[in-house]
């Protein structure tokens, strides 16, 4: 039986933001702006985003990042779950150019404290860069045993975890190339999943979509992007696992709409796998409204209609009806 909580993030109509940027990653958001990422503009920016008139009818789960829980009451007032990230950022591996994902240390008693918060799940998040000669096997080893770690672990708190191994879109590989690296880095992350006992109905895989390489000069079209995805998914992940949400990962907005759209269409009669498909976005829906925020009080509103607007579309998206 899947588990509540998954089978309320994945309602259909409905999907996860993230707003779990961390303090590097908010600071360089808000720079691009001209904005200091202080405590009190960071706290501004998100209740502009969280308080969104109807943001509950199309989100049913907000990521959060250690510095914003204080918005749990409002969410929950909402209805919209709280989910945490509780990874701590990239470490280098046996000092080679690759980095593995930290956080394991310290980290059942940090989930202690977030679910007295009333968080109900998590994400865990790894980065895999391609190049020639990277991911090497034992980073992916050691990168997806950790996120297998943390999953187990969360699943012992009784919360949700969501693993996220995302494949970057920098670079210049080919289409075919960061299919074979996405293949090989599920295919690892189930058999590790599998070898920790990780209960697949009490879990959410974060995944990219996937694509050629921002450098490469490519475009690809929705249609194709959603057969090499779905075919992707389809040789690396069991079909117990009840939700796959995807990221944008440096997609524009309409790219990451029209994608998702597309995939999910294409996988209406479950051809591909019986995995119910969602998003879990955080630029693709953010950028446009923090460009038009800009930390102005006097702009909430327009900024707050901008992504509302953008939440209408992911909504449709989510189900295949744009
Ligand atoms: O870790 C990355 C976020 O959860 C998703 O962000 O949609 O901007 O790629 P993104």
């Amino acid at each position: 039986m899947i588990n509540p909580t998954v089978q309320q993030l994945l309602a259909p109509y409905k999907g996860i933001l993230a707003a779990d940027e961390s303090t590097k990653t908010i600071e360089k958001r808000l720079m691009a702006y001209g904005l200091q990422s202080t405590e009190e503009i960071k706290q501004a920016y998100r209740k502009m985003l969280f308080t969104t008139p109807d943001i509950e009818k199309y989100i049913n789960g907000i990521i959060l990042y250690k510095d914003s829980l204080n918005f749990i009451p409002l969410l929950n007032q909402k209805g919209i779950i709280a989910g945490i990230k509780v990874d701590e950022g990239l470490e280098s591996f046996n000092d080679f150019e690759e980095q593995v994902t930290k956080g394991l240390d310290g980290l059942s008693e940090r989930l202690d404290e977030y679910k007295n918060l009333g968080a109900r799940f998590t994400k865990w998040r790894a980065v895999i860069k391609i190049s020639d000669l990277y991911p090497s096997d034992a980073f992916l080893e050691e990168n997806l045993s950790r996120m297998a770690k943390y999953a187990k672990l969360v699943q012992e708190k009784e919360m949700t975890p969501i693993v996220e191994p995302e494949i970057l879109l920098d670079g210049n590989h080919t289409t075919t190339r960061c299919e074979n690296i996405t293949t090989k880095t599920l295919k690892k992350l189930f058999e590790l999943l599998n070898r920790e006992g990780v209960d697949l109905s009490n879990l959410l895989l974060k995944t990219s979509m996937v694509l050629p390489g921002k450098d490469s000069g490519v475009t690809v079209m929705p249609l194709e992007v959603s057969n090499t995805t779905l075919r992707t998914l389809k040789n690396s992940i069991p079909s117990n696992l009840p939700g796959i949400v995807f990221l944008s990962g440096g997609q524009t907005p309409d790219q990451a709409i029209n994608n998702l759209n597309e995939i999910v269409k294409l996988n209406l009669n479950k051809s591909f796998g019986p995995w119910d498909i969602s998003f879990s976005y955080s630029r693709a829906l953010q950028n446009d409204a923090l460009a038009t925020w800009i930390g102005k009080e006097e702009n909430t509103a327009d900024a707050q209609d901008i992504f509302g607007k953008r939440l209408q579309m992911v909504s449709k998206a989510r189900m295949g009806e744009l």
